[in-house]
């Protein structure tokens, strides 16, 4: 590995003001028509550079990786969420993989505050109903919605961005539930008033709205399964600013259209970006498109990140976000 200008290949277009600055400290390819790399461009990348800067959208898989030439030291990922890399095959060929941790936490629990606060609230369906030119004036009983305050709020993960959509939804007067692989510390317990539940079944039988906040890993895929998703109250909301992979989508759908639950708002979907075509019939659900962490503020930050991380590991010390497979 060279210590000075490492080559780096960057698959995606990132704001001017991070790529001027890669182009500054690296020898730099860059995508300037941001079209998604394919497998092709992703192994030639891999045999001709130092440093690649991947996205969510590059599937660097053990098959991918067995094409890496030998000089590929580092994967440093544009994005926190690091389930489209085989970390495994990663670590065993003696690649260091690094992501942008933290600098989401709050534009995401932004989002998923938003998406709670809009589903029940029927936000859309009033917003297209204006647009349409169907709105005859106030009525008492016209586009009723729940109410948010005093419902119970159960957060899958309860990692930095679920402990920030746990401190916004205090404000709006929720109830915080979590169920997590490990329990808070007392003191941020303490102060979200939030009640653990170790087993994720019991706790989804209970809750009004429920909001995915862990990472998709094996352990994960599926973690809201058909038999677990019939567990939530028939009146409970879905919330996922995570993972599509974390919730067997078909089952949802099927219990969306049999009104087994309220509601649903996806920022994230199983087969993206492929969007079930039944789910954009229900006005029950709002759709987006992955854009939970999408400001540029925050994407300026993962840049730095990203620039960051390069930087140490080529200057020889350890990457600052480095991640390791889950099994260690
Ligand atoms: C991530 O970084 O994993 C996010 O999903 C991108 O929005």
């Amino acid at each position: 590995m060279t210590r000075t200008r490492p080559t780096v290949v960057v698959t995606r277009k990132l704001p001017d003001v991070v790529e001027t600055r890669m182009m500054e400290l690296f020898d730099v390819r860059l995508n300037d028509n941001d079209h998604p790399f394919s497998a092709g461009e992703i192994a030639d990348a891999l045999q001709a550079c130092d440093v690649l800067v991947p996205t969510l959208t590059d599937h660097i898989d053990a098959s991918v990786l067995a094409k890496a030439g030998p000089r590929l030291k580092l994967i440093a990922n544009f994005g926190n969420g690091v389930d489209h890399i085989d970390l495994a095959a990663a670590q065993a060929r003696g690649i260091t993989v690094s992501n942008t941790p933290d600098v989401l936490t709050e534009d995401t629990a932004d989002m998923a505050m938003a998406l709670m606060v809009a589903v029940p609230r029927r936000l859309l369906e009033g917003a297209a109903l204006i647009r349409d030119g169907k709105f005859t004036g106030w009525s008492p009983t016209h586009m009723l919605g729940q109410r948010l305050s005093g419902k119970r709020l159960g957060i899958i993960g309860m990692g930095r961005i679920g402990t920030a959509v746990a401190r916004r939804a205090r404000g709006f007067g929720m109830a915080i539930h979590y169920h997590n692989r490990r329990r808070l510390r007392p003191e941020l317990e303490a102060e979200v008033e939030a009640t653990y539940w170790e087993s994720l079944d019991q706790m989804l039988a209970r809750m009004d709205v429920i909001s995915i906040h862990c990472p998709h890993t094996p352990a994960t895929f599926h973690l809201l399964s058909e038999r677990r998703l019939k567990l939530l109250k028939p009146t409970a909301y879905l919330v996922n600013v995570a993972r599509g992979e974390i919730v067997d989508e078909t089952a949802l759908i099927s219990m969306l259209e049999r009104g087994q639950l309220a509601g649903a708002a996806l920022d994230v979907f199983e087969h993206e970006p492929a969007v079930n075509p039944k789910l954009l019939a229900m006005p029950n659900v709002i759709l987006l498109p992955h854009m939970s962490s999408a400001t540029i503020e925050g994407r300026i930050a993962m840049g730095e990140r990203v620039i960051i991380n390069i930087k140490t590991f080529c200057d020889g010390h350890v990457a600052p976000n480095r991640v390791l497979p889950p099994s260690i």
